[in-house]
């Protein structure tokens, strides 16, 4: 059976897609208050080690990944890692490998996007609500402003099923005309709002207090604390690489199995890596950072998740221009998680179709129903509880927002650098207009990368011992015990999409290769 996959139209819009796929609201979202909350200058160094020793080497295995699987007819994680597996163990073990691979990707796509679409809707409400001037009344704080969007049961809601019924759309149309064509039109745009909004911070000058300049915000993150680094903040650090990377969700292999199997990996894995540090480091720490310190001071870093939520808008209804520049921030915002959260939802998408020969424009509604359906209850805490608190989400995210992203990333580098071996040194290269050498191979990939994710591995595991998420109520649930329920949930939804998830990855793998899985012998060869 040989199914016509589709391919990326040109390099540039390959590059820009993927670029879109790894550039979302961790960018300018997640990064600016994790930067800040572990310790700025503590924080790069630990991160600069992370992308370095994790990112790039993971980076250019999930692409080489992807590419293998697409070369078999594959777009989901599963069978791509059966694929890779099968040249070290028996099928039969590569099987299992496979299934364990598609479970995490299968649950991360399903829900990491669950919520992450909410946070698209947010955006895409602030956008409209920067414009028409909404928040800029001072007789309301910001944070309460936030609480009443999410409690009340109007904006929250229509945003995000509009933010959601848009990606479907988008991806109705396929790989070259949705997914490809909206990147060439964000991306730009992105990065284009991003200098203007830069230029913006940089001339504050010193609106509040002599002491607090938009310059003195950013060398409280450019200037490195030695003494301050601690394990806490490498964890977070190398969290956040797993993260803004999109690595561990199986979203990158999806996009690189639509490559033709000559076309060049190493420098577009580079490319992608490198589009995604600019828009973080440079585009995510110079805006949200310094205008905070700008206005709010050192402390004002300390909002967390609130920081584009509460304390931005706070500044914007107080600077010249800042309907302009607040829409802008959020247009930003939105255009950066849509191309994030598109990659998901086709990833999805491409499993209807592998699996079941669901049309891409059925497969399309069908995600877009699974998606309303199991995101329902992150909107409905807020609004049944009368509480601004989202602990289904934060349940959630504690897991396939962090934990999963690692187990997955482990397995994949352990599958490509072990298991295929140096064969898959050679298919990375082959098409590449830069060769990956021998020693990046064995030292990035085979030990570093490897050994860098045990270590966090382990450190998350007792970290999340200690917080307590691994007891009935979590700790961070302790305090407010009306909200309990929510949290356990979570939790069974995501046992059933795991359980899900494995189920479906195992019989996809069997329903092509289960002959060379009894046999215990490779066959299926192109
Ligand atoms: N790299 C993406 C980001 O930074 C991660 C992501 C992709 C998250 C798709 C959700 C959906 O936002």
């Amino acid at each position: 059976m040989e199914e016509r996959r589709e391919n990326w139209g040109s390099k540039l819009g390959l590059i820009l897609a993927m670029a879109g796929n790894a550039v979302g609201l961790g960018n300018f979202w997640r990064y600016p208050y994790q930067a800040a909350k572990n310790g700025g200058g503590a924080f790069m160094i630990p991160y600069f080690a992370a992308l370095i020793m994790l990112g790039i080497p993971l980076m250019l295995v999930e692409w080489n990944q992807g590419r293998y699987g697409g070369k078999y007819g594959h777009g989901t994680l599963g069978p791509m890692v059966y694929l890779q597996a099968r040249e070290g163990v028996k099928p039969k073990t590569a099987a299992i490998l496979g299934a364990i691979a598609g479970m995490f990707a299968f649950s991360v796509t399903v829900l990491l996007n669950s919520y992450y679409n909410h946070i698209i809707g947010w955006t895409l409400g602030y956008s409209y609500m920067s414009a028409t001037g909404q928040y800029m009344d001072k007789s309301i704080k910001t944070g309460e402003f936030f609480g009443q969007y999410l409690t009340s049961p109007g904006r929250s809601l229509i945003f995000w099923i509009i933010a959601v019924a848009i990606l479907g759309i988008a991806v109705m149309r396929g790989v070259q005309k949705g997914i490809e064509a909206w990147a060439k039109v964000m991306m730009p745009t992105i990065y284009v709002f991003g200098i203007i909004l830069i230029i913006r911070t940089l001339t504050l000058s010193a609106p509040v207090r002599p002491d607090w300049t938009p310059i003195a915000g950013l060398d409280y993150i450019w200037s490195p604390k030695w003494n301050e680094l601690n394990a806490k903040s490498a964890l977070a650090a190398a969290g956040q690489i797993f993260f803004t990377l999109s690595l561990g969700m199986g979203i990158i292999q999806n996009y690189a199995s639509y490559l033709k199997p000559d076309d060049d990996i190493v420098v577009s894995g580079l490319a992608t890596v490198s589009l995604n540090e600019l828009a973080e480091v440079i585009l995510g720490g110079t805006i949200a950072i310094p205008i905070c310190y700008a206005f709010l001071g050192p402390e004002g870093l300390s909002a967390g998740v609130g920081l584009s939520f509460v304390a931005l808008p706070n500044i914007f209804r107080t600077m010249a221009g800042g309907r302009v520049f607040g829409t802008l921030w959020f247009l930003l915002l939105y255009f950066a998680g849509f191309t994030s959260a598109i990659a998901m939802y086709n990833y999805l998408v491409a499993l209807l179709e592998e699996e079941m020969g669901v049309k891409r424009q059925i497969g399309s509604v069908l995600v877009f129903i699974l998606y309303i359906v199991i995101g329902l209850p992150v909107a409905l805490e807020p609004i049944l509880t009368k509480k601004a608190e989202l602990f289904y989400l934060t349940e959630l995210d504690n897991w396939v927002g962090s934990y999963f992203l690692v187990v997955l990333g482990l397995l994949e580098v352990i599958v490509t650098g072990w298991l295929m071996g140096t064969k898959a040194l050679d298919e990375m290269n082959r098409g590449s207009y830069w060769k990956v050498p021998n020693w990046f191979f064995n030292l990035f990939v085979r030990v570093l990368a490897p050994v860098y994710i045990i270590i966090l591995l382990v450190s998350s595991t007792i970290n999340y011992a200690k917080e307590g998420y691994f007891k009935l109520v979590p700790g961070f649930a302790e305090s407010v015990p009306e909200l309990i329920p929510w949290v356990q949930g979570a939790r069974v939804v995501l046992l059933v999409v795991l359980v899900i998830g494995f189920v479906q990855s195992y019989r996809s793998i069997r329903r092509k290769y289960a002959e060379e899985i009894e046999a215990g012998k490779v066959i299926v060869v192109r």
